[in-house]
């Protein structure tokens, strides 16, 4: 039998957190929406959502920029806190790093980011360009990203198949205003940036922990 996806485990954590909101970036046929909870206000963002049912979320057919470009979040969700997003659209580096920055603006103590995509199975299927079925992009340049540049945001990353869901805590406003400020250098140095660097240590570097909720339990908020 095969282990739990991301998706079991982020099934899971919206039973266990029951979040009162949730943003959705990349939501494709529903798989990972569907798993809302009754009593979370849930929106995807997807420029071409393709639902495969009807579900008990707003979804807009807006890239994230032009998401966060044209809506107020606060206002989205009525003025109730950012309490879960899944990050799971465009997979290039610097996509991802704008959803974090944009999220961040909007985070709360307890917000809690996922990442899709995260812990990369190989270097065919994390290039820039889209070649295998498989296909993770250079999302887990993210987790090296925040590592190194904002050490007080919390970021492991789960080995959840087939490629990782990464926990991100500690998003605020101040992180959003350094990333954005040095916006160009970091893309051009991370952009660059070749697979090989992890030949170093995946695990260590990519602050991967096992999908055992003994382990993931601590790293979520008790409460929002
Ligand atoms: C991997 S799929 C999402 C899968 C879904 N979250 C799930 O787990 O079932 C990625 C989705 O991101 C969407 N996408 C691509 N570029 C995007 C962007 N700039 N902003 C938001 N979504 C984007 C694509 O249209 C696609 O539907």
């Amino acid at each position: 039998m095969s282990e739990p996806s991301y998706l079991a485990l982020l099934g899971e954590i919206h039973e266990r957190l029951l979040p009162r909101t949730y943003l959705e970036i990349g939501v494709h046929e529903g798989d990972s929406l569907r798993l809302v909870r009754p009593g979370t206000r849930a929106v995807g963002v997807d420029p071409e959502p393709r639902l495969r049912e009807p579900l008990d979320a707003s979804v807009v057919a807006l890239t994230s920029d032009d998401f966060f470009a044209r809506h107020d979040l606060g206002e989205v969700f009525a003025g109730v806190p950012l309490d879960l997003v899944f990050i799971d659209g465009m997979h290039l580096f610097e996509f991802v790093l704008r959803d974090i920055i944009n999220v961040g603006r909007h985070a709360a103590p307890a917000t809690t980011v996922l990442l899709h995509d995260c812990y990369p199975i190989s270097a065919e299927t994390a290039t820039r360009e889209h070649n295998t079925y498989l296909w993770t992009g250079d999302v887990w340049k993210i987790v090296l990203c925040l590592k190194e540049l904002c050490p007080e945001v919390d970021v492991h990353v789960v080995d959840a198949p087939p490629a990782g869901l990464g926990i991100v805590r500690h998003l605020d406003p101040g992180v959003s205003e350094r990333l954005q400020g040095r916006y160009g250098e970091v893309v051009d140095r991370f952009v660059n940036m070749d697979y090989s660097v992890l030949d170093g240590g995946k695990a260590d570097l990519l602050n991967r922990i096992d999908y055992d909720w003994a382990v993931i339990e601590p790293l979520l908020p008790a409460s929002f």
